[in-house]
């Protein structure tokens, strides 16, 4: 979901629909919009199912006005339609909310509203909001809001206008981001800096509890208590231009072609050769501390865990700390032990993925010790964790991860590297891995060059109904990666094996008719990897393998150059990046949106 919204002097309803756009990379079903101005007598409102292009063909020529927010939805509660979609209006058409986040006792307020007479519009838990509001006898618009606020139960985003008081538009939050985008004599409110960014590089992000007046010229925060807070603008980094296409025909090609500049930017200043090791500024664990770790638990949900699992690898070869991921969404609800000596990671890329916040804030609650490896600056994530490891992919449109996987997994090839030579790891294999870091941009740039022979291949197995992805120890986690960004993309059933289980089972897939991506470094595995394509030829089945050399049973090889044994997982996920691509363009897929996905689910 997104939330923009804006308070000036400009026309509002081009602006908001730009913002609207901006937000569209996040996956939603439908979008709104309601607007009006300091002389209008009260609020205009356009929202239907669809794209923002179709909201966007039902608003009516003289739909002028000064104020206004905007939102896109993602369903939760009530089917994708033009009543669900928001902003949502009481019947007298003063008070109009756009909500991200759930409301977990909207039932329950929603029998007590009904039972007092209020007809409710939608099916929405953010109906009973806009019906608070509406019903609140205080005299003040921030006081109306508070009021509805100590009665809900759950998390929001919320923006809120009131025709009686169209100067003023009033945006809360809990769980859910608010940004404010600070500017001359007009302010912005989103929920990503990407709504904003193009008009303000000036933004306050809100905390949880936190609330904000925004005015033409003025905006003040609070707590949902009443208590001012101090807020001081900072300066976004990010260019408006990364949110461009930049040439390319999607945003994902475009961040898969940014990889070796992404990658130069998280090693960027970290490494210290002198002592063959690497600074990380805001780890916020001294050496003294890190020698004391027992074990490593990484958390993250979809392509962030896995690329937790792949930093599980490298953390254990490297600074010999058993360490292991598992999906947040899992880790939450399972009531795990928590140790004191362990140290938890919770990687995303938002950093506001509502399952690893919620793990986080758990872990918290129970004193334990929580780093982030994240990749939006001042994240809801990044602000909770006790210090971590920046990614610095710079901004990802595309619903799926690519460039942020990769910088993830060199982040945490940084954060191994550092706790390896506090520990056991020696200054030779420290200058090793450097070495190894230092060549992987030139060597990604070397593997987008085999780009047209990828789509070759891609298009060779499009027709696929079904695909097995398939590598061993530090090869399975690209594998399942590769199949995970195959299935967003293209649709096409996958699923990935660890290549050591292939015969405890999904041998029996096996036939022509079932390709199987297998990863086959060139390391100490490469002869049980080669049994494994044989076992599979024996059965017929074609192979596409992405190895170091050329594979005498593979039907095909994409070969990629070698690097550090350690870092060889960074590069094979490459290649498949761009055959998962092609394959989905060959199928015609909306690569950048593939269907029922978003960019950030920050709802359970
Ligand atoms: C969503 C996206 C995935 C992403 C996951 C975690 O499900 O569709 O592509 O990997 O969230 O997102 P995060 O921002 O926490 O890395």
């Amino acid at each position: 979901c997104g939330i923009v919204g804006y308070i000036g002097k400009r026309d509002v309803a081009p602006l908001l629909l730009e913002g609207l756009q901006r937000l569209e990379y996040r996956g939603y079903d439908s979008a709104g919009i309601v607007i009006t101005s300091p002389k209008a007598a009260g609020l205009k409102m356009v929202k239907a199912k669809g794209r923002v292009r179709d909201l966007e063909a039902r608003v009516p020529k003289r739909f002028t006005g000064t104020t206004g927010i905007a939102h896109t939805r993602w369903a939760t509660h009530g089917a994708p339609s033009d009543i669900n979609s928001h902003p949502h209006l009481d019947p007298e058409n003063k008070v109009a909310v756009v909500h991200n986040g759930i409301v977990d006792n909207a039932q329950e307020l929603r029998a007590k509203l009904e039972a007092d007479g209020v007809v409710f519009a939608s099916e929405t838990d953010t109906e009973v909001i806009t019906h608070l509001i509406a019903r609140s006898q205080a005299t003040s618009l921030e006081e109306k809001v508070r009021e509805a606020l100590k009665v809900i139960e759950g998390t929001y985003g919320i923006a809120v206008m009131h025709a009686d008081f169209n100067d003023r538009i009033v945006v809360a939050r809990n769980g859910s981001p608010v940004v404010l985008g600070i500017g001359e004599k007009e302010m912005f409110v989103a929920s990503d800096v990407a709504a904003l960014i193009a008009h303000t590089r000036q933004v306050v992000t809100l905390d949880d509890g936190e609330m904000a007046t925004l005015k033409a010229d003025d905006f003040r925060t609070y707590t949902t208590s009443g208590a001012t807070t101090t807020a001081t603008p900072e300066t976004v980094e990010w260019e408006a231009a990364s949110y461009d296409m930049g040439g390319h025909d999607t945003y994902m090609h475009k961040e898969i072609s940014e990889q070796p500049d992404a990658v130069d930017r998280v090693l960027r200043g970290r490494i210290d050769d002198r002592f063959s090791t690497v600074h990380l500024g805001g780890l916020n664990l001294d050496a003294r501390e890190a020698r004391t770790i027992r074990r490593i638990k990484i958390l993250g949900c979809g392509t962030s865990y896995h690329a937790g699992l792949i930093g599980a690898g490298l953390i254990e070869s490297m600074a010999r700390i058993p360490a292991d991921a598992e999906p947040a969404s899992e880790f939450r609800y399972r009531n795990p032990v928590v140790d004191p000596d362990t140290l938890y990671i919770a990687v995303s890329q938002s950093g506001e993925t509502y399952d690893v916040l919620a793990a986080v804030q758990e872990l918290k609650r129970k004193g334990a010790r929580v780093l982030g490896v994240v990749n939006v600056v001042g994240s809801a994530i990044a602000r909770e964790a006790d210090g971590g490891v920046y990614v610095h992919a710079g901004p990802e449109v595309c619903v799926v991860s690519t460039k942020c996987f990769t910088n993830t997994v060199v982040a945490f090839a940084l954060l191994a590297l550092h706790l390896g030579r506090i520990r056991d790891l020696s200054v030779t294999d420290g200058k090793r891995i450097i070495e190894g870091l230092r060549k992987l941009p030139a060597q990604i740039s070397e593997i987008l060059e085999s780009e047209e022979e990828i789509k070759k291949l891609a298009e060779q197995y499009a027709g696929a109904q079904s695909m097995m992805f398939i590598g061993r120890v530090r090869g399975y986690p690209v594998a399942l990666e590769a199949s995970l960004k195959l299935k967003e993309i293209s649709y096409i059933h996958a699923e990935a094996y660890p290549a050591s289980e292939l015969k405890h089972g999904p041998l029996a897939l096996i036939e022509p008719a079932l390709p199987t991506v297998a990863i086959v470094p060139n390391d100490d595995l490469l002869e049980k990897n080669r049994a494994a394509l044989e076992e599979i030829k024996a059965r017929s089945g074609r192979i596409l393998a992405v190895a170091h050399q050329p594979q005498e049973k593979a039907d095909h090889t994409i070969v990629v150059p070698k690097n550090e044994d350690e870092l060889d997982p960074i590069l094979m996920g490459i290649p498949l990046q761009l055959f998962a691509y092609h394959t989905a363009l060959a199928m015609g897929r909306d690569i950048d949106k593939p269907r029922n996905l978003a960019k950030s689910v920050t709802v359970e």
